[in-house]
């Protein structure tokens, strides 16, 4: 009986600004395999920004949009994924996403994710027009909704500590 052939696939999966690009990136050069960026790959094949996306078709277009994209990069074989933060909120994405991959929770503390996302450079429709009060309270407010979610990944790693490339690789071999 010879083992089915399995390919690795990685999905991160949590807030924004919990590093899902940064760690990403970090695994796909330490396991030698390719990267996809949700995000960037939706920008690739829709041709627009996902700022243009939400102007122009609203969340829900944006969602249906993701979750399309989503299917296509999660049948690729060896790959680490990095979604969006919404990505596991719709539809049936979170089941789908397990079915497929090795899902990893990148937890990390609302102090943690507010100070990432202030200090960020790129633009989450989300969060434009807000200022830095009522980011903090809708981050609080959003994860309280979002949580139920992500805790169905089947990993959690706790960022928060986030010199914890170590952890990384450690959480990488038990997959
Ligand atoms: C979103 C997160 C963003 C992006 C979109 C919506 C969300 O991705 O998909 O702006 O609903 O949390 P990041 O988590 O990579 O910022």
């Amino acid at each position: 009986h010879t083992e089915e052939y399995k390919p690795l696939r990685i999905i991160l999966i949590g807030y924004m600004g919990a590093g899902k690009t940064t760690v990403g990136r970090a695994l796909s050069r330490e396991l030698n395999i390719p990267f996809y960026d949700l995000d960037w790959y939706i920008e690739s094949r829709m041709r627009k920004t996902v700022k243009q996306i939400f102007d122009e078709r609203g969340e829900e277009g944006f969602r249906m949009i993701e979750q399309s994209m989503l299917h296509e990069v999660a049948e690729f074989e060896n790959v680490i994924i990095s979604c969006g933060g919404g990505t596991p909120c719709f539809f049936d994405n979170m089941e789908y996403m397990n079915g497929q991959a090795e899902t990893v929770y990148l937890k990390a503390e609302t102090d943690v994710l507010y100070k990432h996302l202030l200090m960020g450079k790129s633009v989450r429709p989300l969060l434009l027009n807000k200022t830095a009060d009522e980011v903090n309270l809708f981050i609080r407010e959003q994860i309280k909704h979002r949580e139920p979610f992500y805790t169905k990944a089947k990993h959690v790693l706790d960022v928060s500590l986030m010199d914890s490339y170590d952890k990384i690789q450690i959480s990488v071999n038990q997959l």
